[in-house]
């Protein structure tokens, strides 16, 4: 019965820091792809405290390819999570 209370508990848990996540996000093209692929690993807090222009963000995604392992993305794929990042993420950006 614990075992299956802890159970529960540890989905609902962690069912709520996803949705903190999300909800940090700016909004815009491209969010709920992004918080997918990236959340994956890390904590959106890894990305949303990061300012970089798009070359690099551009970096960034080479390096979690690369040194990380994260899937190769479509070029239509790589272009919308670029976009998503370095219009919300850049150097200039208000939040
Ligand atoms: C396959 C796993 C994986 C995926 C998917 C992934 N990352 Fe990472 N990321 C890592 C690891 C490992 C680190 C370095 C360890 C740490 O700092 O926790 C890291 C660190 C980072 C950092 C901080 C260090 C740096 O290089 O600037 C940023 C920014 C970042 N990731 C952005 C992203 C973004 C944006 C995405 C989604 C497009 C993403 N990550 C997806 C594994 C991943």
């Amino acid at each position: 019965m614990l075992r299956a209370t802890l159970l529960v508990s540890f989905f609902l848990c962690s069912a709520a820091l996803a949705d903190d996540d999300l909800a940090a996000m700016a909004d815009g093209e491209g969010k709920d792809f992004v918080y997918l692929l990236c959340a994956d690993c890390h904590s959106m807090q890894h990305v949303l405290e990061k300012r970089y222009t798009r070359g690099g963000w551009r970096g960034a995604l080479e390096r979690m390819t690369v040194d990380f392992g994260m899937a190769e993305l479509e070029a239509d794929e790589h272009r919308e999570v670029l976009d998503y990042l370095a219009n919300n993420y850049g150097p200039n950006s208000t939040r």
